[in-house]
């Protein structure tokens, strides 16, 4: 399959601290994968392992210290526009609460000037390929509730035809059952439309659910990578290991 996106060599240095001692601190280091189309990357770590800072480089939202980051092989900047999205924790980082459903939902056109009509029409067709009947697109977003409003971000996300999707975090703030109908959603729509994803979070048997590779960051640092096949077994590396227990993978 096409090759979407790859990471060489990618590193992130941030400088912090005071005036009397500044320090270089490295969110990450040494950063190697690639996403083919039609692909979920799963991206695993315990929280401050840089999963965030690797998802940004990804949408060319921030630059890396060293390495590159090529999209279809270029890096950003160069080449044609890449048509990428983002599903984040909270949806209000992609829902306006003043606005209606349907205008965030449809916002990504505006700029590429689609027509008002054609706007709404897409609306409607994208909030009812997740699941949400077209009505909610007059509605605000606190009339929504936790699991439609991440179904409107994925609306959001999807309407611009992305060729790669970032998911961060996104069913962290939802409760279990309605994480695991999102996870389903995500699934669907992939084999659907056949974007890139890398899929971000915290949660081991969340990102095991929906990747079919598994990339395990610790500090910065890629400590240990599985393919679907091994998904399913005991991790051998301690780390990853304890990341299956907080899942309530592994019993005892
Ligand atoms: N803009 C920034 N400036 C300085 N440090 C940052 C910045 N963004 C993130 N960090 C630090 O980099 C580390 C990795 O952060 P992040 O990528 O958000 O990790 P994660 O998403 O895995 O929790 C953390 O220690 C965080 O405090
Ligand atoms: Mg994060």
């Amino acid at each position: 399959m096409t090759l979407v996106l790859e990471m060489r060599n990618v590193g992130v240095t941030y400088s912090s601290g005071s005036l009397w001692g500044k320090r270089a601190f490295d969110a990450v280091k040494n950063m190697n994968f690639q996403v083919r189309a039609g692909e979920t990357v799963g991206l695993v770590g315990e929280s401050g392992s840089g999963k965030t800072t690797t998802g940004r480089l990804c949408l060319g939202l921030q630059r890396p210290t060293t390495g590159e980051v090529l999209f279809r092989g270029q890096p950003f900047g160069r080449g044609e526009k890449p048509r990428l999205a983002a599903v984040l924790q909270h949806p209000r980082t992609s829902l306006n609460p003043r606005l209606k459903v349907g205008t965030s939902v449809g916002e990504p056109l505006v700029i590429q000037g689609v027509t008002a009509e054609e706007r709404r029409d897409r609306v409607a067709d994208n909030l009812h390929r997740v699941g949400l009947r077209p009505d909610l697109a007059a509605r605000y977003p606190h009339e929504l509730s936790g699991g439609q409003r991440q179904r409107a971000s994925i609306a959001r996300a999807l309407i611009g035809n992305p060729e790669f999707i970032l998911f961060d975090e996104p069913v962290s703030a939802l409760d279990a059952s309605v994480q695991a109908q999102i996870l389903n959603l995500i699934l669907e729509l992939q084999s659907e439309l056949g974007f890139a994803a890398l899929f971000i979070s915290h949660d081991f048997a969340a990102t095991r659910y929906v990747a079919s590779r598994l990339i395990v960051m610790k500090v910065g640092e890629v400590v240990d990578e599985a393919s679907s096949s091994n998904l399913f077994h005991a991790a051998t590396h301690p780390y990853t290991r304890a990341l299956q227990e907080a899942s309530g993978l592994l019993d005892g």
